[in-house]
């Protein structure tokens, strides 16, 4: 039977997804089979942020991480990093935020941002062929740069210039991401012009990113429908990101079912065709090297606890390509023809 690796294999696609050093996904040996049958890449859902791996000054924590990256690499799958430096305050640890940076304060941030990307590059070596460097730069809001403690010290485009810069740095070997949720739907086009402005300014620095990784967290969206084509605005947006020369990675795919009616099986037939049109449009573009899922199964899915915006009918999101007993679901079909009609 051909798995997505196979077929994507064909395409010169590597295909992967998120695991955790948690009971239900690494722990789980049956999920795990799962994942090594389909994917060829590995990305640990949290263990490599900067949290997990530095939770508290100079002190670095590399158990987890190295348990789900040393499986992948008994298993032969490749590995991506994920990530460096997440901008928004509220994913950057407390003692970060609450640190005091001194009299010489852009030199303090410059030397935390040095130890931590020096030293987490370091240490995974030539271990991952690419690294989110900088996640989530961008507020949708208003398409500005994010402000966090190393933005107000440093400058916000100088502070992601000398992330990437100290990336390199640390892991010449390894492709170099700029990682982001813009989607094609009319709500995110504020988001969607910022991070084009972002991209522009990084490219005018010569700042070393390589790529752009399109987290794809898709979905039904019934409150952001303004008349616009989504499919239109998302491929005027990838035509920009591929005229500025960056190649393309899909990082983070899931499927929103929030707003698709109740019972199973049309809820999974139109998350299929979501998945489709994102695909075939996507995948057309020659610069997408990676297609990484967020999660495999349903029960493993962050969708699942995610409290923000939660199915009005109370149940459980359905937005992965394995359910809960790891049987396929029509998702994985969408996704395996996706790849063949590429
Ligand atoms: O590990 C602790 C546990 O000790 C504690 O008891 C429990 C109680 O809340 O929390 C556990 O940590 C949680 C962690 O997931 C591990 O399960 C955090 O609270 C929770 O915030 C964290 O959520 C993750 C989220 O990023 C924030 O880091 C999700 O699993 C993860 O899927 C999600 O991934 C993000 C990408 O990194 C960036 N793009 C969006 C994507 C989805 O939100």
């Amino acid at each position: 039977v051909d798995t997505l690796k196979s077929v994507a294999a064909r395409k010169g696609l590597r295909v992967g997804c998120a695991l955790a050093d948690t009971p239900n996904s690494l722990g789980n040996a049956a999920y795990a089979d799962v994942v090594a049958r389909q994917c060829g890449v590995v990305v640990c859902e949290n263990e490599t942020k900067w949290q997990a791996l530095q939770p508290a000054p100079g002190t670095f924590r590399f158990g987890p991480a190295d348990a789900i990256f040393g499986w992948a690499g008994r298993m032969g799958l490749q590995r991506r990093g994920h990530t460096l430096v997440w901008q928004p305050a509220r994913w950057l640890p407390q003692w970060v935020n609450g640190h005091d940076f001194g009299a010489r304060p852009a030199r303090e941030a410059e030397r935390l941002l040095k130890t931590h990307i020096g030293t987490v590059t370091r240490h995974f070596g030539s271990d991952v062929y690419s690294w989110d460097v900088v996640n989530e730069a961008v507020d949708p809001a208003d398409g500005a740069l994010r402000a966090n403690v190393f933005t107000r010290h440093l400058g916000a485009i100088e502070q992601i210039d000398l992330c990437f810069r100290l990336a390199r740095e640390g892991a010449p070997h390894a492709q170099l991401v700029y990682n982001d949720y813009m989607r094609g739907d009319a709500g995110s086009a504020k988001h969607r012009a910022g991070v084009l402005e972002l991209l522009a300014a990084l490219r005018r620095k010569g700042t070393p990113v390589d790529a752009v990784g399109l987290q794809s967290h898709i979905g039904s969206w019934d409150d952001v429908r303004d008349g616009r084509d989504p499919q239109r605005e998302w491929r005027r947006f990838l035509d920009a990101v591929t005229g500025m020369g960056y190649k393309l990675l899909i990082t983070e795919f899931d499927v929103n079912d929030r707003a698709l009616p109740g019972d199973i099986a049309s809820r999974d037939a139109g998350v299929a065709a979501l998945a489709r049109d994102y695909l075939d449009l996507t995948l057309s573009y020659p610069q997408v090297t990676d297609f990484v899922m967020w999660g495999m199964a349903d029960h493993v899915s962050w969708l699942r606890t995610w409290d923000e915006a939660p199915r009005k009918d109370g149940l459980t999101m359905r937005g992965t390509p394995f359910d809960d007993r790891l049987a396929a679901k029509p998702l994985l079909h969408a996704i395996r023809d996706a790849f063949r009609a590429m």
